[in-house]
């Protein structure tokens, strides 16, 4: 086998192996069906069981509540900054969007045509290097909406933001899903893009209140209501078997490592020693402030282009891939997503520190 290198990369991203070894079996056959993963019906017995598993786990996992659906969709994260405001942004309503970077940007920007998106709030002013403390609503929002993790730019909501008293809360987590215990009741829909946390690209999970669902408007393109998908447990059209069947494969990976405690434990101690290591170094730093920094993605940068390039070149030379930073940032991103290796993170630090003793 190929030996694996150690995957910074922000996703798709590295995924548990056990994971892999489980899924490279299925794709020859599922248990003993004799049918691979790929090759089985999405409407047959071995793939619907496959499919209640997976959902009953990420129940489990998520501690998501009976009343909210599970939904399996496809367009990415992407498709959501539409859909979401189509069904639930009237024309003549507000949504509130607390802006922290390019993706929450593209959510106002899909809002914009269907009702109002009021920016409540914005880190834009600094190139979203931090998380707004403060946020100013309009009177009634049909929702709020945040991104609980910005990517790009390695800033992430240590917790839910304050919003108005029986306002619906929205959430684009698709870079943080599942790294910690989530407070599934306080949200009225969280979805996440599945290539980070959750397993391959190719499939979004949404998490929405079903009563939201049956009262949003019925006149919309059948594929593009939640309805649809709810009402036929994902499976109005072929849905994506195998991303369903690997996010099933990752949430019992999720419950064998303890469960979400355990795994946020395991994220913060990552991300605080690379922090640390950064903190001390007299040639890099993290770009995020230190109040707003995320856990799953580390963006820093070095005193110099130069050097930003010559370490990039030096940390690739060391088996350490993906570190190359958004260009709307620069530098490096280091992503430490559930599925990372602690070991990965001391190469890293290793790398950044005897880089330094070269360079300093
Ligand atoms: C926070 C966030 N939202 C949305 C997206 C877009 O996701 P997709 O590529 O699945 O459309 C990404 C992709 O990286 C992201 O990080």
């Amino acid at each position: 086998m190929t030996q694996r290198i150690v995957n910074f990369a922000a996703g798709p991203a590295v995924l548990p192996v056990p994971v892999l070894e489980e899924a490279r079996d299925a794709l020859l056959s599922l248990g003993n069906t004799g049918i691979g993963i790929l090759e089985h019906s999405h409407r047959g017995k071995a793939f619907l069981a496959v499919y209640h598993e997976t959902v009953a786990r990420l129940r489990e996992v998520g501690g998501i509540p009976d009343d909210y659906d599970v939904l399996f969709l496809q367009g990415g994260a992407s498709s959501q900054f539409f859909m979401v405001p189509m069904n639930f942004l009237p024309r003549e309503q507000t949504a509130d969007y607390l802006v922290t970077g390019a993706w929450s940007e593209k959510a106002v920007a899909e809002a914009k045509r269907f009702g109002t998106a009021h920016v409540a709030s914005s880190s834009k002013d600094r190139n979203y290097c931090y998380i707004p403390k403060t946020h100013n609503y309009s009177s009634h929002p049909a929702y709020v909406h945040f991104t609980s993790n910005n990517t790009i730019f390695g800033t992430q909501f240590a917790k839910e933001p304050d919003i108005p008293k029986d306002t619906l809360l929205f959430c684009d987590a698709s870079s943080d899903i599942f790294s910690r215990p989530i407070d599934v009741p306080r949200y009225a829909l969280i979805y996440a893009g599945a290539q980070k946390n959750l397993g391959p690209s190719g499939v979004t999970l949404v998490i929405v209140r079903k009563d939201l669902v049956a009262q949003a408007p019925k006149d919309l393109p059948t594929m593009l209501q939640y309805r649809t998908h709810a009402d036929n447990e994902s499976m109005y059209n072929t849905c994506p078997t195998f991303g369903i069947y690997v996010i099933g494969l990752v949430t019992k990976w999720i419950k064998s490592q303890g469960g979400l405690p355990a795994l946020e434990a395991r994220n913060r101690a990552k991300a605080d020693k690379l922090y640390a290591a950064l903190d001390a170094s007299r040639i890099f730093k993290a770009t995020a402030d230190r109040d707003s920094r995320s856990l799953m993605n580390v963006t820093f940068v070095a005193s110099s282009e130069d050097l930003n390039n010559q370490f990039l070149k030096f940390a690739e030379s060391q088996g350490l891939d993906g570190l190359k930073g958004h260009r709307s940032v620069g530098g490096m991103r280091a992503s430490l997503y559930n599925a990372f290796p602690p070991e990965g993170v001391d190469a890293l630090v290793d790398a950044i520190k005897r880089f330094e003793s070269q360079h300093a």
